[in-house]
């Protein structure tokens, strides 16, 4: 089983890159997270935000497969399905979906206690994605929630109302404002007796049976490393592991079945909601990059924040996650710059550190840069890495030598074809 993670604070192409090599998998297996993800790819031209479906629900052959790690929100799942029937009805994506029984549920009470951690003053505020994604992963860990497969017992309406009940009255003493009780069950209920049709099973049974029969599975990490609730910039993290080795318990995979594990960043970087990010920019050039980037959340919509590339961060996410191979994304809107920082080191005290760490973040962290001269070519037609600029590859090779990964893929704009596999690496 391959794996393919995103390495800076999300957003960094995912479902783009995983629509283009999906024809090399039999399956894609999301791993983690839930509909909190936002992975855009352009179909016939047209933007999809796929949120909780695998990225490879636009090629016909491809299975896909929503692991145990990942949080399922019913509701979302039919909307997102009825949204892709309507916008190919041949895509027959419900036939080729399985889900897995063990995975855990999004309550429609979830996202009210995702706003209410977020607006009430005595807790932290995330900036999350206020999609109830948190407060599922806690019931899951407290033991008090309720798995996909449970939709098929008699008790299941029972354990559900008894369950959102006690959740209501948690939610009322927060002074939370909320839907008629009825209404918020009736919305629900009729979700789940749509995702009952679908297949519902062990997927790690499926999974393992697919590796054993040769079949090629691409396991798909949403959000990024980090991310990572445990490895992340927490508390501004997400609730679930991110990174490679998610996947192995996201999945029911073990370790020894892994193959290439493939890291998308960024040319630059982006983090929405709050945190730590070293090398953020503000002000007018900040607004110039968000803009030409079209950096606005894909799920909430939300202006992210831009930076520059950090290597020191890059190099952390490389070793959490055993990265095989590089996916560069965006240089192309980074076209047309005189310059194009990349830090290398952060300083502290007078001390330069090459990684990233959380003890340094802490302290008073100055990021060290090395200025590229920019490149201005055309991107897009891009064919064979000769068409590229001698500028774009001293940038390129820079990249490669500090973190010890080939890039192999270059997005070279935000559609399908835009894309292109770099078969000589300047890193040996
Ligand atoms: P949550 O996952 O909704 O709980 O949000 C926690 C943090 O993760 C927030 O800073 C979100 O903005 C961030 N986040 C969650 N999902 C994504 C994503 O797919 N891309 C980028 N950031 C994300």
């Amino acid at each position: 089983m391959d794996i393919l993670v995103g390495l800076q604070w999300g957003d960094e192409g995912k479902g783009k890159f995983i629509d283009h090599i999906c024809s090399r998998y039999d399956v894609i297996a999301r791993f983690n997270g839930g509909a909190n993800a936002g992975h855009s790819i352009y179909y016939h031209k047209q933007k999809v935000t796929l949120k909780l479906l695998p990225s490879g629900v636009f090629y016909p052959q491809t299975l896909n497969v929503i692991g145990t790690g990942v949080v399922v929100n019913p509701i979302q799942l039919q909307e997102e399905l009825a949204v892709l029937r309507t916008l190919d009805p041949t895509l027959n994506v419900s036939e080729r979906l399985m889900i897995s029984a063990k995975a855990h549920l999004v309550l429609p009470t979830h996202k009210y206690f995702d706003i209410v951690y977020e607006e009430n003053p005595d807790y932290r505020t995330i900036g999350t994605t206020k999609n109830g994604i948190a407060p599922a992963y806690a019931h899951k860990i407290l033991r008090q929630n309720l798995r996909v497969g449970d939709v098929y017992s008699a008790q299941f309406e029972a354990d559900f109302r008894s369950i959102t009940q006690r959740h209501y009255r948690e939610l009322e003493a927060f002074g939370c404002t909320l839907p008629a009780y009825e209404d918020l069950v009736e919305e629900f209920l009729s979700a789940v007796a749509f995702v009952k049709k679908l297949s519902i099973v062990d997927t790690e049974l499926y999974v393992n049976q697919a590796l054993n029969e040769g079949k090629k599975v691409l396991a798909e990490g949403a959000q990024a490393s980090m991310l990572d609730i445990d490895h992340g910039t927490y508390p501004y993290v997400t609730s679930s592991s991110t990174i490679a080795g998610g996947a192995c318990t996201g999945l029911g995979v073990s370790p020894t079945k892994i193959g290439e594990i493939y890291g998308v960043l960024k040319a630059y970087t982006t983090r929405v909601g709050e945190g730590i990010f070293p090398t953020e920019i503000l002000g007018e050039q900040a607004e110039e990059l968000r803009q030409k980037g079209g950096e606005f959340g894909s799920n909430t919509k939300r202006p992210r924040r831009v930076g520059w590339l950090d290597i020191p961060a890059l190099k952390y996410a490389i070793m959490l996650n055993g990265v095989t191979q590089l996916i560069l994304t965006k240089s192309d809107i980074l076209n047309g710059r005189k310059e194009v920082p990349v830090c290398t080191h952060y300083e502290v005290d007078g001390d330069l550190y090459p990684y990233f760490s959380t003890n340094l973040v802490e302290k008073n962290l100055q990021p060290q840069y090395k200025t590229f001269e920019g490149w201005d070519f055309d991107l897009q037609n891009v064919g064979v890495k000769e068409d590229l600029s001698p500028n774009f590859i001293a940038f390129l090779a820079y990249i490669e030598q500090a973190v010890a990964v080939p890039v192999t893929f270059l997005s070279t704009g935000p559609q399908r074809e835009e894309i292109i596999e770099l078969s000589v690496s300047t890193y040996n």
